[in-house]
């Protein structure tokens, strides 16, 4: 393990009557933890980014609701609040369905380090796209924050810079809330692999000069047909991608595909208070948009590779 080895249980985890959270509205400043005493606690703790990106919030929805079945509150309500504190990643309903006809601790454990052991094949798979000295750019935090341990797309990351692969990551730094540049940036500083952040809108400028040889993020909800969601600013990288020939690959476990939803046309955007943004002047904030999948090279889930035809080739089945 290397020294910044986030441990799953660090990240989020169910205590004596509390699932307590690594807080990452203060990071990378601060590493404090987050005590939430009611499904309603968590669901606020997942409404305001405490605890962020789609694999991690499934898993805390998964302890919000162990802790609420603990607590002997109304495991209806429970389960409304938190499927409702954010729309776009399907993870969240996952894991609460998961939960349901089993809502103990001892599953939400089980739930939580089988998605982690997910983002470990992931990364196994995804290494392999990579050539020798590949230069990526990531956008957003798809690491072992967002997903309760190791990561997705970081998590590729990691296991193509072991295999010796990986020379560079550009780090997008995510406006407006600065996940690349707090949390993504954070996690490949404890890891040793070399990395430096740019300003999102410079991502286009160095594909043009060569500096960029693959793009590789996570996603929220994968549609049945192959579109994405992703953090606000991921569909304008793969057009960027698409217009340099680079290859664009989504990293993201079975847990994120909707097979429910047939396109992205249908996947509910999350839009945020404008104050996130700008608190003087009007603002609207998307938290996500929508990859079309001809503008995907491939999709890496746990099971393996996966390319167009999405439909044909995404796996549907999820064994938690
Ligand atoms: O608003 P956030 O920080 O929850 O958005 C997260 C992302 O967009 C991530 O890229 C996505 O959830 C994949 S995380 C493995």
């Amino acid at each position: 393990m290397g020294r910044g080895d986030l441990t799953p249980e660090s990240i989020v985890r169910l205590e004596a009557g509390a699932v307590v959270l690594l807080d990452q509205r203060r990071l990378p400043d601060e590493e404090l933890e987050l005590r939430c005493e009611s499904a309603a606690e968590v669901a606020e703790a997942i409404r305001t980014l405490a605890v962020r990106g789609a694999p991690a919030i499934g898993v805390a929805a998964a302890y919000g609701y162990a802790l609420a079945a603990e607590r002997g509150e109304d495991l209806d309500a429970a389960y409304r609040v938190l499927a409702e504190s954010r729309p776009t990643a399907v993870n969240l309903v996952w894991a609460l369905e998961e939960m349901r006809a089993d809502p103990t601790p001892q599953r939400a454990r089980d739930l939580h380090l089988a998605e982690v052991d997910r983002c470990r094949c992931m990364g196994t798979h995804a290494s392999a796209l990579f050539g020798p000295g590949t230069k990526a750019l990531t956008h957003c935090n798809a690491g072992g924050l967002a997903t309760g341990g190791y990561g997705s797309a970081v998590g590729a990351l990691r296991r193509a810079w072991e295999d010796g692969l990986l020379a560079h990551v550009w780090v997008d730094e995510t406006r407006p809330l600065l996940q690349g540049s707090r949390l993504t940036a954070w996690e490949l500083d404890a890891l040793g692999i070399p990395h430096a952040v740019i300003a999102d809108s410079a991502a286009a400028h160095l594909m043009s000069r060569g500096e960029v040889d693959c793009v590789v993020t996570g996603a929220d909800r994968i549609a049945a047909n192959g579109d994405a969601a992703n953090k606000i600013g991921t569909y304008g990288l793969a057009v960027a991608a698409a217009h340099h020939g680079l290859p664009f690959y989504v990293v993201a476990p079975t847990s994120t595909i909707d097979p429910a939803t047939p396109t992205g046309s249908q996947i509910p955007i999350e839009e945020r208070d404008g104050e996130e943004l700008n608190t003087r002047f009007a603002a609207w904030n998307p938290a996500f948009d929508v990859t079309p999948a001809e503008l995907i090279t491939a999709i890496v889930t746990e099971e393996g590779v996966h390319r167009a035809p999405y439909a044909d080739s995404l796996p549907r089945v999820v064994h938690a």
